[in-house]
This record gives C-alpha cells, sequence and structure tokens, in this order.
C-alpha cells in the first residue's frame, strides 16, 4: 500500500473517503462535493451512520457514466484509538472491493499530526495479510487497493510519518512470523527470517546447540531433546545511542516454535494453534525491526529462546531433573511446561551477558491467562511498580492493553520441589502466577523485570478493524512505545 500526500483531490480516483467525527455529519456539510453534501448527509443519516468510531457508509456521487464511490468513516472522538480503528475499518471495506486507488480527504479536519499518522497506520496495519499459501483465490478475494492518495490542506505528510512505518514493518515482521506454519518456521528459520534486520543495522548473533550446551542450558535443551529440529538462541542488538558503553534494555521472548507438549502431549483438539507458541519471539523480533527501523535513540537487545517442543524416543520425561544455567535445577513435572524451561535460561544468559538494570520477557507461556484475562489484555507481572505502571501506561497509548497480577511468597512457595530447587509446576490454581514466581527465580537481585504473558494476544480467531482474524501483531506497538517514552531521548 502506497500513501502520497496532496493539497487537494486528483481528478481521475476511484474512490473519495471523508474521515466524520461522532455527530459531525452535519458539520463536515461544507467537506463534502458541492452538490451532493445534502443528499449523502441524508443518506448517511438514513443508514444510521453517525460517525461513531470505525462505522462505514459507502454511497456513489456523480453522473451515471462517472459514478464516483464516496466513503464516509466513523472516527469516534477524533483521537488516539479511534482514529487508527477508522483506517482499518476504511481499507477493511476497500481492500478487495475492485478499486485501486482511494483519496482520503482530511483536509478541514484539524487533525494534529499524531492523530492523522494513527489513521494513516490504522489503513496499513488492516491491509497486512498472508496469501503465501493460496493458490486458488478468485479474483474476487484477491486484494486490489494500493495507491492512497491523502488529501491534506498542506499536502504534506504527517510529522512522525516515517516512524509510523517503521513500527508497522516491525507488526507486520511479527504477524508473519506467527502465522508461518511450523513446518516452514522452526528454530533455524525463524533466524533467517530475522536476518535481513542486519541491513536496518542490527547486529545478529546466533547460538546453537554446541555452544547452549558448553554453557550448561540444560532447562532449555532439555525441551529441545525432542525435536529433530536443533534449538537457536537469537540475539539482535540495536544501538541508536552515541554510546557504545551504554547498558541495554533486554528484551526476552519465548519462541517455542511447535508446543505439542512433548511427552505431556496435548489434546489434539486445536493443537495447530500451538504454532503461535512463538508470539513472544515474534513481538521480540518485530520490535527490533521497529526500532532500527525508526532509528530509535535507545540500546536494546532482543534476545529469542527457539525450540520445538516434540514427543519422541529421546524427548524429556515427567519427572527428570534438568540443570538450568544458573544452577538451579528443575523437577519437569510436565514437559507441556516448557515456556518457563526455555525462558530461564535465556533470561539468565542475557544477564550474565549485558547485566541490564531493565529486563523483560514476553511469552504465550499459559492458558490460564486466556482464562482470566480473556483477549482483551496481556498480563503484566513485575517486581517493580513504576516498571509496571510504565508498561501499562505504554499499552493504554499504543493500544496493546496489559492488566497486572501478583507475585509473592506465597506464590513462590508453590513451585518447590521434594527432589529439586523448583519444579516446572505449581498446582492448578493461579497457574500464571506460579509460572512467573518461576521466571523470577532466574531474576537477580537489583534487577527491573517484567514479565508479560501475552498467551491470548498474538492470535485473534476474529476479525477486528485493525487485524483480519490471525496474527495481531501484539507487542510491537507496546514495546515500542514503552522504549520511546523511557529509554530514548
Ligand atoms: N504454550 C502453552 C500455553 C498456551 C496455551 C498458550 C493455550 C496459548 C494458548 C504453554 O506451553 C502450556 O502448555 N502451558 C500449560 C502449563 C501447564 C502444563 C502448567 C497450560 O497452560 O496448560
Ligand atoms: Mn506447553
Ligand atoms: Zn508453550
Amino acid at each position: 500500500m502506497n500513501f502520497t500526500f496532496a493539497a487537494s483531490t486528483p481528478q481521475r480516483i476511484e474512490a473519495v473517503a471523508y474521515p466524520i467525527a461522532a455527530d459531525g455529519l452535519d458539520a463536515a456539510a461544507g467537506r463534502l462535493p458541492e452538490g451532493a453534501s445534502g443528499l449523502v448527509r441524508a443518506a448517511a443519516r438514513a443508514a444510521r451512520f453517525d460517525g461513531g468510531a470505525a462505522s462505514v457508509f459507502e454511497t456513489y456521487v456523480g453522473e451515471a457514466d462517472a459514478p464516483q464511490r464516496l466513503v464516509l468513516v466513523g472516527i469516534g472522538k477524533g483521537a488516539g484509538a479511534d482514529l487508527e480503528n477508522a483506517g482499518g475499518a476504511l481499507v477493511a471495506r476497500l481492500l478487495t472491493s475492485g478499486i485501486t486507488s482511494l483519496a482520503v480527504d482530511v483536509s478541514g479536519l484539524n487533525l494534529s499530526d499524531t492523530d492523522l499518522a494513527r489513521l494513516l497506520f490504522g489503513m496499513r496495519e488492516r491491509a497486512w495479510r498472508i496469501d503465501t499459501y493460496r493458490t486458488r483465490m478468485k479474483d474476487q478475494e484477491k486484494p486490489t487497493l494500493v495507491d492512497i492518495v491523502v488529501v491534506t490542506g498542506g499536502g504534506k505528510a504527517p510529522a512522525g510519518w516515517d516512524r509510523q512505518i517503521g513500527i508497522y514493518e516491525g507488526v507486520a515482521l511479527a504477524r508473519e512470523l506467527v502465522s508461518e506454519p511450523a513446518n516452514v518456521l522452526y528454530p533455524e528459520s525463524f533466524v533467517e527470517r530475522c536476518r535481513p534486520l542486519a541491513d536496518l543495522g542490527v547486529e545478529i548473533d546466533v547460538l546453537d546447540e554446541g555452544q547452549m550446551k558448553s554453557l550448561g542450558m540444560g532447562a532449555l535443551l532439555g525441551v529441545a531433546q525432542g525435536s529433530v529440529r536443533p534449538p537457536r538462541l537469537l540475539v539482535m542488538r540495536w544501538n541508536g545511542t552515541d554510546d557504545d558503553a551504554s547498558t541495554p534494555l533486554c528484551l526476552v521472548g519465548k519462541g517455542v516454535t511447535f508446543d505439542s507438549g512433548g511427552i505431556s502431549l496435548k489434546p489434539g483438539a486445536g493443537m495447530e494453534d500451538m504454532k503461535w507458541d512463538m508470539g513472544g519471539a515474534a513481538a521480540v523480533a518485530g520490535t527490533m525491526k521497529a526500532l532500527a527501523a525508526r532509528k530509535a535513540k535507545a540500546h536494546v537487545v532482543g534476545i529469542c529462546g527457539l525450540v520445538e517442543n516434540m514427543p519422541d524416543g529421546n524427548a524429556q520425561r515427567p519427572g527428570d531433573v534438568v540443570t538450568s544455567m544458573s544452577g538451579q535445577t528443575i523437577e519437569v513435572i510436565n514437559t507441556d511446561a516448557e515456556g518457563r524451561l526455555v525462558l530461564c535460561d535465556a533470561l539468565h544468559w542475557a544477564q550474565k551477558t549485558y547485566a541490564p538494570d531493565t529486563i523483560l520477557d514476553l511469552a504465550t507461556l499459559t492458558g490460564a491467562m486466556i482464562i482470566a484475562l480473556g483477549h482483551e489484555h496481556g498480563g503484566v507481572f513485575s517486581n517493580d511498580d513504576a516498571l509496571a505502571g510504565s508498561l501499562i501506561d505504554a499499552g493504554l497509548q499504543s493500544g496493546d492493553k496489559l492488566w497486572r497480577l501478583p507475585l509473592s511468597d506465597a506464590y513462590d512457595k508453590l513451585i518447590n520441589s521434594p527432589i529439586a530447587d523448583m519444579k516446572n509446576v505449581g498446582p492448578r490454581q493461579a497457574g500464571s502466577i506460579t509460572a512467573a514466581q518461576f521466571l523470577q527465580r532466574y531474576i537477580e537481585k537489583g534487577v527491573k523485570w517484567a514479565h508479560l504473558d501475552i498467551a491470548g494476544m498474538v492470535w485473534s480467531d476474529k476479525d477486528t478493524p485493525i487485524w483480519a482474524k490471525g496474527a495481531t501483531g501484539y507487542g510491537v506497538r507496546l514495546l515500542d512505545r514503552y522504549i520511546a517514552d523511557n529509554h530514548e531521548g
């Protein structure tokens, strides 16, 4: 989708869209085409269009031999998420409509640059698709809309538009990684998909199985040992500061490219969902791309623990005891609680290697998180109130919302093991919290840490204004916002 900016509507254009604020139909009278304005507004009112966010009204104006499509899109309060949703709803309506070009007339609307950029960002987001494996698409199903002319008073792109494009690139990468099936996307091919980030200035390092063995990453390797796909630890570093010695923020992602459960095999129904058990790693990779694409003035290291969890003659068994890189031992009660086993070694390695002040991890860690929060909020657990607050705030600003859950010694006790330092599952109750307690045992004194359990967020079973059903790209907008507000400038 290409965006250009013009001071007036081009002569030959297949459709024109007018963003309309809530109850703003009459106020928009003078913005609509002369001669047709009255009828268009009456028709829109008759169709109960009132400018509510993401509502769309479509009609035609002009002569019978030269009809022009006219679209009104509701922008609600005219700010923030309403604009992003409006942009998305507009594209959802027109993407496969047969038209290739669309003017979006925002002249006379008095949108701030930030808000205009957000409207366009929503359009770009909703246009993302993955048609790689669809070889028999009917013409009517294929996207047609490519050229967007944004008509602004000044004819210029809004300040911050390049930045939004960078963030979009990150969201798109995350969605692509989440969408790819596990026969295509496994630890090595995940790494290959991220290698092009080097062209943007991201330093890429990869640890292979042998290196992880030497480092003693027994917890991560225990998960990987049932798969014929060798594991990888992918490290992406972006330093947009002038100071090479600055301490980086560390982001760690769970990258289980397929989670069968291992010997504690999952039930068959819905198991295909577990191709997206690498959504945390995808969010980390997408964020690194966004940061580099928009040249963020921050120093950030993104680390993805990449493994496949499979049952096999060589797979780890329930009851096995593994030794993590930190030296702490773990009784593996349930091989399906594998995410924490991957993360604990990645978290420990990150702290030993970079001595960060702050470390965040993202993971599709527990089904219990979906029971608690559904698909509206990711869960956040933190040892630092200010950090939790900043993340929740970034969530509200970006649209990737978070809700905080507790940690405490009482929960921590629930994962004590009679044979090892800890076991990898607690009782059924508070399953998301005991998973977080497990990770906290790997956080060093003085390090600010937050764990984001995003199990309910990376995949959507239904369309929304900004994504079609499937991968959401959750986490990229959130982390980008958090970094912009807390680690830049
Ligand atoms: N990847 C799953 C969590 C998950 C489940 C994410 C459904 C998204 C949708 C994780 O590895 C897992 O299997 N967790 C278990 C933990 C249990 C064995 C303590 C779970 O949630 O059932
Ligand atoms: Mn699992
Ligand atoms: Zn998992």
